[in-house]
């Protein structure tokens, strides 16, 4: 298990940054493969918390190299205000421990704008979108209207690219949205101090990566967002703009079948999601303020309270088999202490038919309602536990029966927010 892939089951907010901190010591390199600042990654460490939104989580190891792949779309201010945070906190980060893809693209001013323009026309439609202008980011850049981070640096092909991508934007932005639009030359000035700040990160990270395979480096791809936020796999339209699944490794990093070893799925013991769409599990009662509450589940990214539910295995099945998951990593365990009954959702009645298999099509997915099976609560705590066998019998057959219909091998579990309150099972 030299080269692991870290990938979120749900819909995101699993617990990806505790795990990938947990796993990442003696790693060799840490790297992003998709998502931008949309992403909020917390990691605890005595006592104090790192929020990582564009930086891999790795960048807390000491020795390790951490690389932001071709896949991300980065908001230059945002990463440069990240960087700043984290020096204030004591951490290292320059040119020498952070590298970023000369092929990943661009956050211009317009994208952010855009997406808010878009989720404010949707009304009650909106996906709830974070706001950091991925969505419209990732539409240029399959569009081929990107700008790279590579084009940083070159100030003729930037003004070109600028000039065209400002032009469209602009016949948007005040003809259909009638908002003020752009300047092109202002942001051409921008964009070229941004280059010149960031020119010490950017790297051919594909050869870097390559080449560390070859070398048989330890690497850790750490996932952002999750499974069912998947533009291709998730709920579609309620997702985000990317492929944080297994795919999005090879394409995100440009490299090979050979280049992961292990594909491990995080999976919260609940259900979480932010923003809007079908959600089959949720509580939105007093079982899921509980969650809430005793989980801080709120967004790191912004702040939004976390809608909650029952843990949904027809989804996290369907998450195993879309990404070809070996092991599993359950986070938040002992959110669920003090509850008496603990329900799992194992199938979805859909117009009357029962199914264990996730329909693609959201419509019947918004129609779907869950068929749970009861599990008794744990007579005490398992907050803070390291050692499997402390668990409490209940909360070792609630464990099992996860992995068990999963199909997945156990990996860890994890019993609070901090390094140390974590299983591993070998
Ligand atoms: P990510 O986006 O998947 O990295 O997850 P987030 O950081 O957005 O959300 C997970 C939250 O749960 C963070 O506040 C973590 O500090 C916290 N957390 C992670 N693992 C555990 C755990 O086992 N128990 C508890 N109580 N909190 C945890
Ligand atoms: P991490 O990496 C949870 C959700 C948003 C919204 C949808 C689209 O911390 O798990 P976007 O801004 O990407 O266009 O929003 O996706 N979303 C996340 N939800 N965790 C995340 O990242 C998310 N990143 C995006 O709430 O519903
Ligand atoms: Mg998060």
């Amino acid at each position: 298990m030299k080269r692991i892939a870290v990938i979120g089951a749900q819909w995101g907010d699993e617990g990806k940054g505790k795990v990938v901190d947990f796993l990442a010591e003696n790693k060799d390199i840490v790297v992003r493969y998709s998502g931008g600042p949309n992403a909020g990654h917390t990691v605890v460490i005595d006592g104090k918390k790192y929020v990582l939104h564009l930086i891999p989580s790795g960048i807390l190891r000491k020795g390790t190299l951490c690389i932001m792949g071709n896949g991300m779309v980065i908001d230059p201010d945002a990463l440069l205000k990240e960087m700043e945070d984290l020096r204030s906190l004591g951490v290292h980060v320059d040119g020498d421990n952070l590298k970023i893809s000369e092929s990943a693209h661009v956050i211009m001013p317009y994208h952010k704008k855009l997406d808010f323009l878009q989720e404010k026309v949707k009304g009650g439609g909106k996906i709830g979108t974070t706001l950091k202008g991925v969505g419209p980011c990732y539409s240029d850049k399959t569009a081929r209207l990107g700008i790279r981070i590579g084009d940083l640096l070159d100030p003729a092909i930037l003004r070109d690219k600028l000039r065209l991508s400002v032009a469209i934007k602009n016949v948007l932005i005040k003809e259909f949205f009638e908002e003020e639009g752009f300047d092109v030359n202002e942001l051409y000035e921008t964009a070229l101090r941004w280059g010149e700040t960031l020119k010490g990160y950017i790297a051919n990270t594909t050869m870097m990566l390559n080449k560390a395979v070859r070398d048989d480096k330890s690497i850790l791809y750490e996932g952002a967002q999750g499974t069912m936020l998947d533009v291709d796999h998730g709920t579609y339209p309620f997702v985000t703009s990317s492929n944080p699944t297994i795919g999005g490794i090879y394409t995100g990093c440009g490299v090979g079948f050979n280049a992961v070893d292990a594909v491990i799925g995080v999976v919260k013991a609940y259900t979480t999601r932010v923003g809007g769409g079908a959600f089959p599990t949720e509580q939105d009662n007093e079982i899921g303020l509980y969650m809430r509450e005793k989980g801080g589940e709120y967004g790191a990214t912004t702040g939004r309270p976390r809608r909650c539910g029952w843990l949904d295995l027809v989804a996290l099945r369907y998450a195993s088999m879309i990404n070809g998951m070996t092991h599993i990593a359950i986070t938040k365990l002992d959110v669920l202490d003090g509850l008496e009954r603990i329900k799992v959702c194992v199938a979805y009645e859909i117009d009357g038919d029962v199914t264990d298999e996730f329909p693609l099509s959201y419509s019947r997915f918004e129609r779907a309602k869950p068929i749970y099976r009861e599990f008794e609560g744990w007579d005490r705590p398992v907050k803070g536990i390291k050692d499997r066998r402390e668990l409490p019998v209940n909360a070792m057959k609630y464990l099992e029966y996860i992995a068990e219909s999963t199909g997945v091998k156990l990996f860890m579990v994890s019993t609070g927010p901090s390094r140390e309150e974590t299983i591993f099972f070998d």
